[in-house]
């Protein structure tokens, strides 16, 4: 059998290639599904909560899922640059793939706005960084501007190569559990995500190798909510970085998943937020950005409140890895400070039967 190289090999005859296409890959995908130990004991609840720990692709985010398709294909078009706008995680991954493939990488990003772990990747990939005094939104409106001017390739999540390799997300969770879960519960920023889920599981669906479709539930930050509100917005606001969007592009394709799957969308703050991040580290050992734990915050409101009804199979989506965002990590932990001792046995000892 021949060894998976990244999901486009896993899952090439569901996907738009052919035998020619160069494929461009760092071995994305194959991430695991962890099922909660600890947590559904905690809020004495008879559910199963499983997570997609999206932080262990090789950019530490989702996004590689739709970048080595976005990136395959625009090579294959024959482009030499692709662009992007970002709330940080994009912009890595757009970099990574980009040198992988050995075209340019264009990358407009908020000033000041992005966990510094996601800079950190993109200006050691080497990326064109463009830092604009502006949001995501205004980013995402000047990329689609420029590129009709200059010959490069947009790599958001309007690039329907980009949902079509984010839709594998969907078949790793049914190949995994055997079926689709009940409800499936992720962050909503620009949408790209709900809507590439809900392509895969629908896919599944209609080859019957799914029996069913889960409840798609899409949670937004409360300062970043326009789907919660019903209405896009200026000047989001809101501590989980990534999702700190008030103009989503895939606006129409989020609200049919929300309402083909019988779902709906919420909204929380960013202390609920911070919470569940701190939840899902301090009792499970999974270690995810803000944005990201969006997911599970979400789950356990709606688990707690009987929207999710008890003996369900729920699956959250981790996003993006923790290890992006230190600051927001390290602000959160003020009271636990290291000690520090002088480096003898004695000291050690004492720190140690102190705490014990
Ligand atoms: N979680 C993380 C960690 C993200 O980086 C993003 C989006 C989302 C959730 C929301 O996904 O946009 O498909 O609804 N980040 C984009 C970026 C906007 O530029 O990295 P979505």
């Amino acid at each position: 059998m021949a060894r998976y190289t990244g999901l486009i090999n896993r899952y090439r005859n569901r996907l738009p290639i052919s035998t020619e296409t160069r494929i461009i890959s760092l071995n994305e995908g194959n991430t695991p599904l962890i099922k909660l130990e600890n947590i559904p004991k905690l809020i004495d609840k008879d559910v199963e909560i499983y997570v997609k720990y999206e932080g262990l692709n090789p950019t530490g985010s989702f996004k590689d899922r739709g970048m080595t398709m976005a990136v395959t294909k625009a090579v294959e078009e024959g482009s030499e640059a692709i662009i992007c706008a970002s709330t940080g995680n994009t912009s890595a991954s757009a970099a990574a793939y980009a040198v992988r493939a050995g075209i340019r990488a264009f990358v407009l990003i908020p000033d000041g706005k992005i966990a510094l772990g996601k800079l950190a990747q993109t200006l050691m990939y080497g990326a064109e960084i463009i830092q604009i005094n502006g949001n995501f939104d205004q980013g995402m409106s000047l990329v689609k501007e420029v590129a009709k001017h200059a010959p490069v390739t947009i790599v958001n999540s309007i690039n329907p190569f980009r949902i079509e390799g984010q839709k594998t997300a969907a078949f790793e969770i049914v190949d995994d559990l055997g079926d689709a879960p009940d409800y499936h519960c992720l962050p909503v920023g620009n949408a790209g995500n709900i809507t590439a889920y809900w392509k895969g599981y629908t896919e599944y669906a209609v080859d019957k190798v799914a029996t069913k479709l889960p409840v798609m539930c899409g949670y937004q930050a409360a300062g970043a909510s326009p789907f919660v509100n019903g209405a896009m917005m200026d000047n989001p606001e809101t501590v989980a970085t990534a999702i700190r969007i008030g103009r989503p592009q895939s606006w129409d394709f989020a609200w049919n998943a929300q309402k083909e799957s019988g779902g709906w969308f919420d909204k929380f703050t960013d202390e609920q937020i911070l919470a569940a991040q701190k939840m899902l580290s301090y009792h499970e050992g999974i270690f995810c950005e803000p944005a990201s734990a969006t997911s599970l915050a979400g789950a356990l409101h709606d688990i707690n409140n009987g929207k999710i009804k008890e003996g369900s199979k729920i699956v959250c989506t981790l996003t993006g890895n923790g290890l992006k965002d230190p600051d927001t990590a390290i602000s959160q932990c003020k009271d636990t400070h290291p000690v520090t001792i002088e480096a003898n046995l004695d000291a050690v000892k004492k720190a140690i039967l102190d705490n014990m």
